[in-house]
């Protein structure tokens, strides 16, 4: 039986769309990239807010930034709220972290990234820049196998068990912090493995989702809440499971996520509570990483790798860019 391929009008605009974020992406990267190893992660991040902006700019959306670069007081461009697009377009959400990694950009330390995803309007988390406890699988598990509210002990368990493995055969990714002592030793006391990344947890969730080549079955701790949105974004698209809460742990935070509509301050978000629409996210590589090959400026050539994911399908996309005229590319 034939499958039906029909391409509801709404889709298309979305399929046209899912090329046009790698532009954006791209061009983030690359004025990003013109700034590795500068140790300035301020004009590194400024560079990759700025081309994200334009190129969203000229895309046809009605768009508004739900996760950005903070409140409009201390974020000029792509605030919370903006709105983005040339309007002729669907209304999306939209999530931005143009420079994902801004240390590993000013170190020329791999793993940094150009990161976005966009969605049906009221469709992702408009998550205060807070941390979150996230936890986050790949698929092929039954649903609720891993559990932010679970101990380490008892995650590493009951993955173990499914995946038909001992916990000593199972290895975690968590962001080297002190915040994460006591975690990395419960992880350690079952047996099982930890690799400490210093910054980039998106990518580090995103590794979950191919154990055999990344090495990484579960990704634990606490990063920034808009990262989980994005990685949560990603999630959907490649399939996998998270959750996540958000740590408001001040009345300020509290009062800020309250306004941003979290009614309920510890609510355990699961995938689809944080990017439930259709969602399309791309990430194009800063610096040299495992997810992604970085910027690379030749005599008249720049090359990029991008990989675009698209919920609606799961379609996964990698593309290898050549972008000539370097002068324009830059201005542009
Ligand atoms: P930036 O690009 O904003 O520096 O974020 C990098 C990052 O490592 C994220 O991937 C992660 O979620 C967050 O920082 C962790 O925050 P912190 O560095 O404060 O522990």
């Amino acid at each position: 039986m034939s499958q039906d391929i029909t391409v509801k009008p709404g889709q298309l605009i979305e399929r046209i769309l899912t090329l046009e974020l790698v532009r954006v992406t791209e061009r983030a990267a690359v004025a990003s990239a013109r700034l590795r190893g500068r140790g300035n992660e301020k004009a590194a991040d400024q560079a990759a807010v700025d081309a994200m902006r334009r190129e969203l700019n000229k895309l046809p959306i009605d768009g508004t930034v739900v996760i950005g670069e903070g409140e409009r007081d201390e974020a000029p461009m792509l605030f919370i709220g903006e709105k983005v697009g040339n309007k002729n377009g669907p209304k999306v959400d939209i999530a931005v972290d143009p420079l994902e990694g801004t240390t590993l950009c000013a170190k020329d330390m791999p793993g940094s990234i150009a990161v976005m995803a966009m969605a049906e309007a009221g469709t992702l988390l408009a998550a205060p820049d807070v941390y979150m406890h996230k936890i986050a699988v790949g698929p092929g598990y039954p649903t609720g196998i891993v559990d932010l509210d679970a101990s380490p002990e008892e995650n590493i368990h009951n993955l173990a068990k499914a995946k038909g493995v001992k916990p000593n055969e199972i290895n975690c990714l968590v962001l080297d912090r002190p915040r994460h002592a006591e975690l990395i030793a419960a992880i350690r006391k079952t047996g099982a493995g930890v690799r400490l990344i210093t910054d980039g947890d998106v990518a580090g969730v995103i590794f979950t989702t191919k154990p055999d080549e990344t090495g990484i079955d579960l990704y634990l701790g606490i990063g920034a809440a808009p990262e989980g949105v994005l990685a949560a974004g990603a999630l959907r698209c490649i399939g996998g499971q998270m959750q996540g809460r958000l740590i408001l742990d001040t009345e300020e935070k509290r009062a800020r996520a309250l306004q941003m509509g979290v009614t309920d301050p510890n609510r355990k978000y699961d995938m689809t509570d944080l990017a439930r629409g259709d969602v399309i996210v791309a990430a194009t590589g800063v610096t040299d990483g495992a997810l992604l090959k970085g910027v690379n400026f030749g005599k008249d050539v720049i090359t990029t790798e991008t990989v675009v994911y698209r919920s609606a399908t799961g379609t996964v996309r990698r593309i290898y860019g050549e972008h000539r005229e370097l002068s324009k590319f830059h201005l542009d």
